[in-house]
């Protein structure tokens, strides 16, 4: 179908389905095991109401805000997803050349197809990317990694801490891996790489499960960026990073794809706001300590409904991934544009000229049941 016809982000996922190789379908949409933590990653948005206020003069809104200290033209990011040329010939460059149209925030996964200076180099000069760090056995190499993103002006490490073994993406197993493009499997950097049951596990087992608490003492010695870590799932998680010193979390249950009934993050955190802010006296949205969510946003409602209950910024996957697998970069970049849209509409129809208007009396979260 022509992009004209595409009105919102579920729209790129049919069409995906329909164009994609069978392998790339099944690599970016399956998620663990019986697949409920995916489902419920959307389906808690629907739980929680508006709350709008009227008479509020929405000639001009904005939602523009700011994400560890960097301009967002919107409070969301393109957050890491390996594998962008299993959709698309140009992989992950669709995202850095959308991210720079529209002024938001890409992150660049350890596990992308396209190398990471190609990523970088992609950029316009002053585009702000983070990184996402897959840790590796040998600190060596995530040494090497890790100041090599710095030296070139990454603004932000994501310390993926949800996978310490990859999740059972029964879909993609069924797919036998073998990477057309050398390049996928290479940047493992592991032997022994296992191609039979499907992408993911060919290319995570240089994981590092020994990772834990003590660690972040040895990569503040070995960087000057702001460290977040990616995948958080409880409150005591996260006070355990910000009493660490952390610049953030992302309360994140990897779009599905680890812990079948992980909670969904937007459940995670009415939990980490309440309970922080009990313990810490911290205020959310903070800006010494930034609360991410992500996982099934598909809306600009849904970001608001998360910005209101105290989060930065939240992250979208799979939506541009099937985006740019269907259209490749004109599909980000509507993509984007349908949310600059979604956005200006509903912060009119909330009665919040800015961001910093959607506040939590904005939405009703009681059906979500936290205890
Ligand atoms: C991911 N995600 C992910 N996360 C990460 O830390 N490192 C990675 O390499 C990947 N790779 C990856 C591949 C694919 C195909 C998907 C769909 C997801 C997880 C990702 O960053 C994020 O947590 C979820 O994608 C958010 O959910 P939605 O927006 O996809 O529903």
């Amino acid at each position: 179908p022509p992009l004209s016809e595409v009105l919102n982000l579920h729209d790129f996922e049919a069409v995906a389905r329909q164009v994609m190789p069978e392998k790339a379908w099944a690599y970016y949409s399956s998620a663990a095991d019986d697949e409920i933590t995916i489902r419920e990653n959307h389906a808690a948005y629907h739980r929680i109401w508006f709350r709008p206020r009227i008479m509020r003069n929405v000639t001009t809104v904005d939602w523009s805000t700011t994400i560890l200290g960097h301009r967002s033209s919107m409070p969301l990011y393109i957050t890491a997803t390996a594998l962008g040329k299993l959709g698309h010939p140009d992989g992950e460059l669709n995202l850095t050349r959308a991210a720079a149209k529209h002024g938001v925030i890409q992150m660049i996964p350890t596990l992308a197809s396209c190398s990471f200076d190609e990523i970088v180099d992609a950029a316009q000069p002053g585009q702000v990317q983070f990184f996402q760090l897959y840790v590796n056995k040998d600190r060596e190499i995530t040494k090497r990694i890790v100041q090599h993103a710095e030296k070139r002006g990454i603004k932000g490490l994501f310390i993926t801490v949800d996978a310490p073994q990859l999740g059972r993406r029964e879909k993609d197993m069924r797919m036998k891996f073998e990477a057309d493009d050398p390049s996928e499997v290479k940047k493992a950097g592991s032997d022994g790489v296992d191609r039979s049951q499907g992408a993911a596990r060919a290319i995570s087992s240089f994981i590092d499960p020994g990772l834990n608490w003590d660690d972040l003492k040895w990569f503040k010695s070995i960087t000057k960026m702001p460290l977040i870590l990616k995948g958080v799932q409880c409150w005591e998680d996260a006070l355990e990073a910000y009493d660490a010193g952390l610049a953030g979390v992302v309360l994140s249950n990897h779009g599905g794809r680890q812990l079948d009934f992980a909670r969904s993050g937007i459940e995670i955190l009415v939990e980490v706001v309440r309970e922080l802010g009990e313990r810490r006296g911290l205020k959310f949205p903070n800006e010494k300590f930034q609360l991410f969510v992500d996982g099934g946003v598909r809306r600009a409602t849904d970001v608001l409904k998360a910005v209101a209950l105290g989060a930065t910024a939240v992250g979208v996957g799979r939506p541009f991934l099937y985006a740019f697998s269907s259209y490749g970069f004109e599909g980000v970049d509507k993509a984007l544009q349908i949310l600059h849209d979604e956005f200006e509409m509903n912060l009119r129809l909330l009665g919040a000229p800015t961001i910093k208007d959607v506040v939590p009396e904005m939405v009703d979260a009681s059906n979500l049941g936290i205890h």
